[in-house]
């Protein structure tokens, strides 16, 4: 299926690494130019030279820490002078650290929130002017806690709360527009954030491994294209009409009739 992303221009978050390169370089696979922020300029822009040498596609690095108000609006400001259009937004970045809940600060739950939920807040208020003139879609990366709470991940499960919140009533606001707001929540992905759990925890890495494989029903790790196939189907015009969702990408894990 042509997914009809020629041409469009995207701005994907924390996408040096992990999931949000791996989604970066699927939409430029299939033609679309694009913008990857990070905090590590180094990292970033070898990032972006091997995702161009891959595609062949114009990818824009813009060194960016989302937690900033001033850095999310120069994001934005850059990505549009530098394209001219924006019709794609991917919010997708790090993740607060894990704890129990009564042992935050307040600077800790003001942190997080600047981290999951204002960055997706002040991104999605930057570009909708620019995404209004010709439609567009917008996706919000968050993880299986979201809507499964884990316990000792309270900081992300409350503010990635917020978000699905945010982005389903945005879904109702722009629809006029044309414009498509969705969420995905993965779980277990392998990338260098689930590498760093594995080399941390207190069992070896093979065993934690194998006990989280045996813990999802079709019994493996997702890749980071599993999340990608799915996030460049939602933003593309092929996923137009999907709008206000939250979808695990899981394995299964997610357990509800919902
Ligand atoms: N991997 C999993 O199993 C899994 C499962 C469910 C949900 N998730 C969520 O999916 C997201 C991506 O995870 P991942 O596994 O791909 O992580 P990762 O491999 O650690 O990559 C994170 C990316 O985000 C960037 N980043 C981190 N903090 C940032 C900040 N404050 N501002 C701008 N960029 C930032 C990082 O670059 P810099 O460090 O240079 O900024 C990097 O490019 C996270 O929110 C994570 O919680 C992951």
């Amino acid at each position: 299926m042509n997914l009809d992303l020629a041409g469009k221009c995207a701005i994907v978050g924390g996408a040096s690494q992990g999931i949000g390169y791996g989604i970066a370089h699927l939409l430029a696979s299939e033609g679309a130019r694009v913008a990857i922020t990070a905090r590590r300029e180094r990292d970033l822009r070898t990032a972006a030279e091997k995702m161009a040498a891959e595609t062949g596609a114009e990818i824009l690095p813009v060194q960016a820490d989302c937690r900033l108000a001033a850095d999310c609006d120069r994001v934005v400001k850059t990505v549009g002078d530098a394209f001219g259009r924006i019709d794609i937004l991917v919010n997708n970045d790090g993740a607060p650290p894990l704890g129990d809940l009564s042992s935050f600060d307040d600077a800790a739950w003001q942190k997080a929130m600047e981290q999951n939920f204002m960055y997706v807040a002040r991104m999605c208020r930057g570009v909708l002017p620019i995404m209004q003139e010709r439609g567009g879609s917008i996706l919000n990366i968050t993880a299986i806690s979201a809507i499964q709470p884990i316990p000792r991940f309270g900081l992300s499960v409350a503010s990635w709360g917020a978000v699905i919140g945010y982005a389903k009533t945005l879904a109702l606001e722009v629809a006029r527009f044309s414009i498509n707001v969705n969420t995905i929540c993965p779980g277990y992905v392998d990338t260098q954030r689930l590498e760093k759990v594995f080399s941390t925890g207190d069992k070896p890495a093979r065993q934690m491994r194998s006990e989280l494989e045996r813990e999802v029903p079709l019994g493996r790790i997702g890749s980071v294209s599993d999340i990608a196939s799915l996030v460049a189907l939602l933003v593309s015009p092929r996923g137009s009409y999907i709008t206000g969702t939250v979808i695990p990408v899981d394995g299964g894990l997610f357990r509800a009739v919902r």
